[in-house]
């Protein structure tokens, strides 16, 4: 891994058994099937996709909240998805998560300090005494009174509790933050405030961050590098720059040109999609491209023959047969 990067997560393949399949044998759901990313220190590297594609499994798989099913996961030079016991506590600090709902990841008995200091107590991080004054520090790094250390979660509004979880997601010192959905819940005037704050935050601490949304808009806003997923897989890979000036993909141009229809003004792209029909299930995902049953452009080939991440210059990778030879349906989409 090379020293600027901080996350390296190698042909990660996370699969649930969820059972007996009619037919005999197992019914697995392949969520996440062969990822490949890296995360350059001080970065947001976002990943984006409809509600099932494997976001938040991803997530969890760094996060050590799901086993890994093949591949791995390095941060720094620390193989994550090797540690157990203490060697992963040693290292459970350096990564944090925040979630989508700030009001179900707050338990609403606990007081915000004890909240926010509660990761050191975990880990016993530092000084058992000094854990109220960081926790108190961490409130006035996410804009916040340091005196609200005293209030309950009920106490505080959705954007406030959402500062909460990044302020306990801070106390440890992480480098990295995986923040999966971290605006969805939260009112539009309320999301930009909390992006700021996490872009801010990313400035002044040199965090990293994994960005997780349905939301094209959020991770143009607050993304370097961008990977597009559909049913398990990255089908586009791109700087964010490239991406949304010249997405290649059949995929991202759907959700590109959902995020564009006017009607939708907040771009809640899992609500209306502009694609007809539903992914195929994951527990038996089609053998060529996954995208085939939904693309306008499919041939019996696409059906047929899986699709590799081609490169396409500047770090821009796609995984569509006739990427670079067609036409996205609105003319707005076209590369520049
Ligand atoms: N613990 C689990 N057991 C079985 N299936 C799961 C589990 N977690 C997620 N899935 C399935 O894996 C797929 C991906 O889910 P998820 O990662 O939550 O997607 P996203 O975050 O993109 O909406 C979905 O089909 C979901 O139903
Ligand atoms: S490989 Fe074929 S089906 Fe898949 S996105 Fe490309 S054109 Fe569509
Ligand atoms: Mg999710």
């Amino acid at each position: 891994m090379s020293g600027t990067d901080i996350l390296r997560v190698n042909a990660l393949k996370v699969h649930f058994d969820v059972g007996r399949a009619p037919g005999g044998g197992r019914k697995i759901v392949h969520a996440v099937d062969g990822v490949d990313f890296t995360v350059r220190r001080g970065s947001s590297f976002g990943i984006v996709g409809e509600s099932g594609s494997g976001k938040s499994t991803i997530a969890q798989a760094i996060m050590r909240l799901v086993p890994i099913t093949d591949g791995s996961v390095y941060l720094q030079e620390h193989q994550i998805s090797g540690l157990e016991g203490q060697s992963l506590r040693d290292v459970r600090g350096k990564f944090q998560m925040v979630f989508q709902d700030p009001f179900s990841s707050l338990n609403p008995r606990k007081k915000a300090r004890a909240a926010i200091r509660e990761p050191l107590d975990l880990l016993d991080i530092g000084e058992a005494r000094g854990r109220d004054g960081v926790a108190e520090d961490m409130l006035t790094a996410v804009g916040l009174h340091r005196e609200a250390g005293r209030l309950f979660p009920h106490q505080f509004s959705g954007g406030q509790r959402q500062r909460l979880c990044i302020a306990r997601a801070l106390a440890s010192r992480p480098e990295l933050i995986v923040c999966d959905e971290p605006v969805s819940a939260l009112d539009v005037a309320i999301q930009a405030q909390i992006l700021n704050l996490l872009r801010q935050l990313q400035a002044d601490m040199g965090l990293s961050y994994v960005f997780i949304s349905h939301d094209l808009a959020v991770v143009q806003y607050i993304c370097d590098d961008v990977a597009v997923m559909y049913l398990g897989e990255f089908v586009e890979t791109a700087p964010a720059k490239s991406l949304f000036a010249s997405a290649k993909h059949p995929y991202t141009w759907s959700l590109m040109s959902a995020a564009l229809s006017p009607e939708n003004e907040r771009g809640t792209l899992a609500k209306r999609p502009l694609l007809g029909g539903e992914p195929p299930s994951p527990t038996a995902p089609p053998p060529g491209c996954r995208f085939a049953a939904r693309c306008p452009f499919a041939t019996d080939r696409c059906r047929a023959e899986k699709p590799a991440l081609r490169g396409f210059g500047g770090g821009h990778k796609v995984a569509c047969h006739y990427a670079g030879e067609l036409e996205p349906p609105l003319p707005e989409l076209k590369a520049a």
